[in-house]
């Protein structure tokens, strides 16, 4: 009788289990039927030029959209190293993602995708094939049109270059997140800013930075290492890098230093509070990256403009302090 109803219960997990594996195999790499938003891209080379500020500036593309690690330091440095894609992006146990090739190529890059497809990747997390992408790492949905369109113009200004970049790797517990975290799903119902808060200190466009174009939240706050999803306040810090180790040995750092972002809302021993006034919060932005090893874009955000930067004060100054702990900045595992 008992081994009978061993046998009946290891026959049950065997299905069920079967089950999740084959739901799992068919549903990973599904496509959503989003639509496209109705944008157009420009040729007005003063709209070309809005787009070039923020792909190199506050919206970073350039500094993941490149070949190498070698050309991720060079980009940070300010060097203009064309968006040809295929650098590592390691998550963990989710995978390998390989940036992407955004130059005009009609072959390898995004001359292969229509300014819908590259507009509704931007407002909607799903990437030109259907499938959805990891939205934290590009926070662009509520980006007023007028900036979408910016970055779409000049990216289709850029000289193409040619160059296949290697599919993405998810393992099959990636595979399996991809179906249940919210953060891989797509945005369904954005609610992009009516237009871009005009370039000046104001709290509204330092929001409007640090949410959809800078992404300071996304890192910021504390995320599960294997879905993304917040697990803490939001720039209360304590998101943990995992070490890139072909960067950190290239920069002669040691391979296993792993990194958590510092707390940023204005409570007394946050990293914020360092600074006494905006003047040394600008200080600290033009003198770029200090720690080599680190996963901030600091190149890209040391040229942003001087209201970039005091609207990005102003605003992170006016949250609510947190006296969240983020733990040690750089720690081993
Ligand atoms: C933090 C790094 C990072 C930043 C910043 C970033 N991207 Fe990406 N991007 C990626 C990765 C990684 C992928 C691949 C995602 C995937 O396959 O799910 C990607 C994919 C894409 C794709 C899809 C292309 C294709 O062939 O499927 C487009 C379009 C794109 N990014 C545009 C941009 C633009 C425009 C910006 C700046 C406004 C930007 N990205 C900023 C990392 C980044
Ligand atoms: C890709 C992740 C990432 C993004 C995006 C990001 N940060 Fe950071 N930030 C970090 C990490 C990790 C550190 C700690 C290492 C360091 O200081 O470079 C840090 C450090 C800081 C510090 C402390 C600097 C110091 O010298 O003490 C401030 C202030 C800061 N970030 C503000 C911002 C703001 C504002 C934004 C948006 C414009 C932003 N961060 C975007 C990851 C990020």
């Amino acid at each position: 009788m008992l081994k009978k109803i061993i046998f009946g219960i290891l026959i049950l997990l065997i299905v069920i289990i079967g089950g999740f594996v084959v739901f799992v195999q068919l549903n990973w790499n599904k496509t959503y039927d989003i639509p496209y938003p109705e944008l157009q891209v420009s040729t007005d080379p003063e709209i070309i030029e809005r787009g070039k500020y923020l792909v190199h500036g506050p919206a970073h593309c350039s500094n993941c959209h490149v070949g190498s690690v070698a050309e991720m330091i060079a980009a940070d440095a300010g060097e203009n190293v064309p968006l040809k894609g295929g650098v590592i992006f390691p998550l963990g146990p989710v995978g390998t993602l390989y940036t992407k090739n955004l130059t005009p190529d009609p072959t390898t890059g995004i001359g292969r995708y229509s300014d819908a497809e590259v507009f509704r990747m931007m407002r909607h997390a799903v990437k030109p094939d259907g499938t959805a992408t990891l939205s934290v790492l590009m926070p662009f949905w509520d980006m007023a049109d007028e900036d979408l369109v910016a970055v779409v113009s000049y990216l289709r200004s850029m000289e193409p270059v040619s160059n296949d970049v290697q599919q993405n790797e998810w393992t099959f517990m990636g595979k399996a997140v991809r179906i249940i975290a919210s953060s891989f799903q797509p945005i369904e119902n954005p609610k992009p800013y009516p237009s871009a808060p005009p370039m000046a200190a104001t709290i509204e466009l330092g929001e409007y930075l640090s949410r959809y174009v800078a992404n300071c939240v996304g890192c910021h706050t504390n995320r599960d290492q294997m879905t993304f999803e917040a697990i803490g306040p939001e720039y209360g810090g304590g998101m943990e890098f995992e070490p890139f180790p072909e960067l950190h040995l290239m920069v002669g750092e040691d391979p296993e230093l792993w990194l958590r972002t510092p707390n940023i809302t204005p409570s007394p021993n946050s990293s914020l509070s360092k600074f006494k006034n905006v003047e040394e919060w600008k200080e600290r932005f033009r003198k770029g990256r200090q720690i080599k090893i680190s996963p901030m874009h600091w190149g890209p955000f040391s040229r942003m403009t001087d209201e970039d930067l005091e609207a990005l004060y102003l605003y992170l100054t006016s949250l609510e302090p947190s006296d969240y702990d983020a733990g040690e900045l750089m720690f081993k595992k």
